[in-house]
């Protein structure tokens, strides 16, 4: 049994391993606008949602080689504004071309040759072939203190305001995970996609109200609500 304590005792094995622990992860490719309109991507495997109702995203942004904020951190901050696109199979060589060290002034849709399509509420701009992405307004930022220079990380939340759902990608009017075939990260440089055959399904057993928060279902939610369940939130 491998067993270590990060930071103070050695793991003894050849590569760090703690990214293959949690895997794997969906990637946030998060798309800002700096305060002077220079537009920006970047992927973001810390990434995942919080809730549902209404929905909250997140994304954690260790600082870069020297101990700066990285531009999507510093750009969701500035406009109060981020979108998030989901990355797939076949936008994977443009997902890795965004995580290049760009300077600030580089538009990265423009390196990565990715068409623009425009949010509906918000400024920023979104990846059109990405079948996918949510508008977020910037909600708050935790800061994690961490080892210099990148040990450092913010946790970037947005609160979810537009969701856009390309239809080709629906079947019966649900998402078809085996059309959008997301890629997400695993360890080292491993990423792994879902394909249609890797999807399978479970019901929690007993009371089906359970399934309202397990789906994520808003309407249903509220239906609870005016059945006399919870009370009224506090904040
Ligand atoms: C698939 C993938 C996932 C990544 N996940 C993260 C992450 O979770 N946190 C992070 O700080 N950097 C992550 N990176 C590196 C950033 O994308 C990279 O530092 C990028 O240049 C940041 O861009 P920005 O400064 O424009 O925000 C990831 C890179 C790739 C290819």
């Amino acid at each position: 049994m491998v067993f270590y304590e990060p930071g103070k005792t050695s793991h003894g094995l050849p590569r760090d391993p703690f990214k293959s622990c949690v895997t794997p992860r969906p990637i946030g490719w998060i798309s800002t606008r700096s305060k002077d309109g220079i537009d920006n991507l970047a992927p973001y495997s810390q990434f995942n949602n919080l809730t549902f109702d209404p929905p909250y995203v997140m994304f954690s942004a260790n600082w870069d080689l020297n101990a700066n904020r990285k531009d999507s951190t510093v750009n969701a901050e500035a406009t109060g504004e981020f979108c998030w696109n989901v990355a797939t199979w076949d936008l994977r060589e443009a997902v890795n071309q965004t995580a290049e060290w760009f300077d600030p002034n580089v538009d990265e849709f423009q390196r990565a040759g990715l068409e623009k399509e425009p949010a509906k509420l918000l400024k920023v701009p979104m990846v059109k072939a990405s079948p996918i992405k949510f508008e977020c307004k910037y909600y708050t930022t935790l800061h994690l203190p961490g080892n210099p220079p990148m040990g450092s990380a913010d946790v970037v939340i947005g609160k979810v305001v537009v969701v856009h759902i390309d239809e080709r990608v629906l079947t019966d009017g649900m998402i078809d995970l085996g059309k959008v075939q997301p890629i997400a990260r695993c360890g080292y440089h491993q990423y792994t996609v879902v394909r249609a055959e890797s999807i399978f399904e479970m019901i929690i057993p007993g009371d089906p109200k359970q399934l309202v928060g397990l789906e994520g279902n808003a309407a249903k939610s509220a239906d609870l609500q005016a059945n006399g369940h919870g009370v009224e939130p506090t904040k």
